[in-house]
């Protein structure tokens, strides 16, 4: 097997997107899409990848910086795509085999394409092989021109004539090239054309003269090769995505009632007769377990879910973890580093922070509980608060297990409730309460009667 070696084109300033962000680092389906053709890249197993940085150089490479093999060659200035793969030239030194030239805004090629693309440019011998694909409407990209069936130039659009125009074989920007005769070819580009640019399609016709042949895989379905230059296509790509995802998903036994609205990252997982409802966002590193329901309008960020949950509508789930049974929302807030134990209960708008709801327990409406470990069958009423911040400190509620928190009571951080005590409807709790004791921490009631009758004149 000859040595594989990717480059990957990503320093282009991305004109169309009107953005102060690197266009590769513009995220579609949860990744930016340098991590999508990146992960493309992955499954060919290369000995090298190289990328080919200019515009937001610095941004894209801290983007990456958990990839530590990854290796990056600066273009600057941004003189075209020839004189882009030119600059990949001192990262390759010594190099030998094939060079895969992708671009870092073309995220939906298949694994399987690249493979097929570099087993054809191997086995024919070709000192370049270019990926096209024909199109129903093929303005703006370069067009395939052949002579006797064999590539002989790549025309772009903006330099075409009409009869070229209406050739409807492009090019996709990728191609794989024998690294031998490469960049000293590369070097006899020159920047006569409508954009002043070093294009690197202009190999093609150098190639040509020299007597070096070139050969073409020409694509199944051109959707692979959509690339990112606008917002809208973007958003198209995204879509491309998050179906092919969701494809993999409902195979696996996951049901999607509206596969067009379930939002779920690359990285999640969900066990199978979970049902995910429409308008759902599972971001992250989420995994759900297995017969869990996910209603719809909730957004579940790096947590975990066990089997068997019920996530009701418009739940906010944060960096936190869910065990089997439990009962969530609607309208829940579980915010980073809470707890759920089996068959607990977290009820509409109830708002959880750093805390641990023990196995059973029930906060069934309207509560906020921070900074708290709640043990097991708590029952805490509507409208119950932790008060575990004094304006400088934060401090922690300890509710131990079978104690009854009454509607409407603070308990005032740091404060203990014993088991099984009970804490008196419309409290406020700043001691802390012995086991198996009632507190009651409030005016007592006075009643005048006839008052409003003498009140009345
Ligand atoms: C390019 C091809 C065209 C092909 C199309 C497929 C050229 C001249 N044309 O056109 O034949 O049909 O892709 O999508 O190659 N880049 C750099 N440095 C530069 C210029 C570009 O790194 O100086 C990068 C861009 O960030 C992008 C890629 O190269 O990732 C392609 O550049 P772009 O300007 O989008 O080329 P197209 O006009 O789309
Ligand atoms: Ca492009």
């Amino acid at each position: 097997m000859t040595p594989l070696h990717l480059v990957v084109l990503a320093a282009g300033k991305g004109t169309r997107m009107k953005s102060g962000l690197p266009k590769v680092l513009h995220p579609a389906a949860g990744l930016p899409l340098i991590e999508h053709v990146l992960r493309i890249a992955d499954q060919v197993s290369p000995s090298s990848v190289v990328i080919v940085v200019g515009h937001g150089a610095d941004a894209v490479r801290s983007a990456l910086q958990f990839r530590p093999d990854l290796r990056f060659a600066l273009q600057e200035p941004q003189l075209g795509t020839g004189h882009a793969l030119l600059q990949a030239e001192l990262a390759l030194t010594g190099a030998a085999g094939t060079v895969v030239l992708l671009s870092g805004d073309v995220p939906l090629l298949r694994p399987a394409t690249l493979r097929r693309l570099v087993d054809c440019h191997v086995a024919t011998g070709a000192a370049a092989t270019v990926l096209t694909a024909i199109l129903d409407d093929p303005s703006g990209y370069g067009r395939i021109e052949r002579q006797d069936g064999r590539i002989a130039a790549i025309v772009e659009h903006r330099d075409a004539s009409p009869d070229q125009r209406a050739i409807r074989e492009i090019n996709s920007g990728i191609y794989a090239f024998d690294i031998a005769p490469l960049f000293d070819a590369l070097r006899r580009i020159g920047s006569a054309n409508a954009q002043g640019e070093y294009y690197l399609p202009d190999l093609v016709r150098i190639y040509r003269d020299r007597g070096l042949p070139v050969e073409t895989v020409t694509l199944d379905d051109p959707v692979e090769i959509l690339g990112v230059n606008s917002r809208k296509e973007l958003a198209q790509v995204a879509q491309a995505l998050r179906a092919a995802r969701n494809d993999e998903l409902m195979a696996s036994g996951v049901t999607l009632v509206d596969p067009a609205t379930a939002y779920i990252g690359p990285d999640v997982t969900i066990g199978p007769d979970t049902v995910v409802h429409p308008n759902v966002y599972l971001e992250g590193r989420t995994r759900i377990g297995a017969r869990c329901e996910i209603q719809c309008g909730v957004r579940i960020v790096d947590s975990t879910v066990a089997d068997d949950v019920l996530v009701n509508s418009y739940s906010v789930i944060t960096d936190s973890s869910i065990e089997r049974g439990a009962n969530i929302g609607p309208f829940a807030h579980v915010r980073p580093q809470s707890h759920i134990e089996e068959d607990a209960h977290v009820g509409a708008f109830v708002e959880l922070k750093k805390t641990r709801m023990g196995r059973g327990s029930k906060a069934g409406h309207l509560a906020y509980l921070g900074d708290a470990t709640i043990g097991a069958n708590v029952n805490v009423g509507a409208g119950a608060i932790t008060v575990n911040y004094d304006g400088r400190t934060k401090s922690r509620t300890t509710i131990e297990d079978d104690a009854f928190i009454g509607s409407d009571s603070q308990l005032i951080a740091p404060v203990t409730i014993g088991k099984g005590a009970y804490v008196a409807a419309g409290s406020s709790i700043t001691e802390n309460v012995p086991p198996g004791a009632l507190a009651i921490g409030r005016g007592r009631q006075a009643n005048k009667e006839g008052w409003v009758e003498k009140n009345r004149k």
